[in-house]
């Protein structure tokens, strides 16, 4: 795994991930804003609360009794490709594995809801899970519409790949919503509560938004002009002239390849499994003309006839990547030793930097970002507002180490 933190936990899946129609758990990437909890299931318990005619509390083996529903989904992060996009922006650096395929079981969410009944006048399910935010980061919760919670496709799955839940994927129980982005994905759901008002927590007014037109590449966007993050985007990715696409409630139904940087498309051979919300594997079968550089580009289409743009649209948090992969091969006899790359220099940290910075989470989330001095700026004083305590006279110091290192151009 590739690892953005290590506490939280944040793991990409390497692109051998790309291979397999479902994705093992030790390969599922990991998406975590706050650390993971050790839910003991003797202590755990499931409310239903807010605008329901009985608020009722579940055991697991309760909500087991419920009918067992089944499904193979594809899971993304909204998140997944933010590394890509230019100019770059503040979070984790993501770039093409922040997404898996795996078969999910549990209950549908309708079955618990019908169970609870309705008052007049709900519109939103909100979901709390059992973990703590660190600092004062704010609580992880979210809310779907309720057309989305009452969809039969909507399950809460206490196991993923025919085994229960990981405690990093959120034993004993995670919300499922196919077709949708993982910020909707709530982990060790301990509470639901129906509501009659649009929740508004940070999760949903803050983060996990995106601009409702296209806006300048590096522009600020004023919130009133953005919605949150729902569905997925008709997306394919290449690993080795094969690999994985997906969509939301459309189906993949092609994947093209251009071995020229786009002049021509080729059909590629798509995988033979296959399941609504689950990826599409696909394999292009190609011999390289020449020794040469090729630039290979892979898109797909889905059953609405959509399909990926070539450039990516860019929104201030970086969700939603879906621009078509390109990928840079050099067809040789001869491959060059694979010296690596020289490391950056190992820059004397300020003492700021660990007592400011380094008691929540590693260096880790802090190396990959790339960031101008404005945005460092920026995020020193988010991480105050979190609980960093920065003292007043070393702030320049932190900030300028910080966009020195970690700049757009960084020192070496
Ligand atoms: C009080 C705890 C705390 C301290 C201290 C702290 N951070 Fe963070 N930091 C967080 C949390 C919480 C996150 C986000 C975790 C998540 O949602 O994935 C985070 C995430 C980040 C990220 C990833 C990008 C992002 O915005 O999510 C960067 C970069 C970062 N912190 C930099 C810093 C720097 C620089 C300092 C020192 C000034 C610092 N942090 C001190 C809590 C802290």
């Amino acid at each position: 795994m590739r690892v953005l933190s290590t506490r939280p936990e944040d793991f990409e899946m390497p692109m051998e991930g790309f291979g397999t129609w479902i994705t093992p758990v030790d390969k599922f990437f990991v998406r975590s804003h706050h650390y993971t909890p050790d839910v003991k299931l003797r202590d755990w318990k499931l409310s239903v609360v807010g605008k329901v005619a009985t608020p009722l509390v579940w055991t697991l083996d309760e909500l087991k009794k419920l009918p067992r529903v089944e499904l193979v989904s594809v899971l993304e992060c909204a998140g997944n490709g933010r590394g890509l996009y230019t100019p770059s922006m503040a979070g984790l650096q993501w770039k093409y594995g922040a997404v898996g395929n795996a078969r999910w079981a549990g209950v549908r969410l309708l079955d618990v809801l019908r169970k609870a009944g309705r008052q007049p006048g709900a519109v939103e399910v909100m979901f709390d899970g059992a973990d703590v935010a660190i600092g004062a980061q704010p609580e992880f919760q979210r809310s779907i519409p309720l057309k989305k919670a009452l969809d039969p496709n909507t399950i809460l799955a206490y196991e993923m790949n025919g085994e229960p839940l990981d405690p990093s994927h959120g034993f004993p129980l995670r919300l499922v919503v196919p077709g949708w982005a993982g910020d909707s994905w709530v982990k060790w759901v301990m509470k639901i509560e129906v509501r009659d008002t649009e929740f508004d927590g940070f999760f949903m007014k803050t983060a996990y938004r995106i601009p409702t037109r296209p806006v300048l590449p590096g522009s600020a966007v004023d919130p009133a002009q953005m919605t949150p993050v729902t569905s997925l985007s008709i997306k394919s990715l290449l690993a080795k002239l094969s690999g994985a696409a997906w969509s939301h409630a459309a189906p993949v139904v092609a994947v093209e390849v251009s071995t020229d940087a786009g002049r021509t498309w080729k059909p590629a051979t798509l995988g033979s499994d296959r399941a609504p919300f689950a990826w599409r594997l696909w394999e292009f079968p190609w011999t390289p003309p020449a020794d040469a550089y090729y630039t290979v580009l892979v898109r797909a289409r889905n059953a609405l006839g959509e399909t990926q743009p070539l450039q990516p649209e860019w929104n201030p948090s970086g969700y939603s990547h879906n621009a078509v992969q390109s990928v840079r091969l050099h067809v040789t006899a001869n491959p060059p030793s694979g010296a690596p790359l020289p490391a950056p220099s190992n820059a004397v940290r300020p003492a700021a930097l660990e007592q400011s910075c380094l008691t929540c989470h590693s260096m880790e989330p802090i190396e990959q970002q790339r960031l101008t001095r404005a945005q460092w700026e920026r995020e020193v004083e988010k991480m105050q507002r979190w609980g960093a305590k920065v003292r007043p006279e070393l702030k320049e110091v932190l900030v300028d180490f910080l966009a020195n290192h970690y700049g757009v151009r960084p020192v070496r």
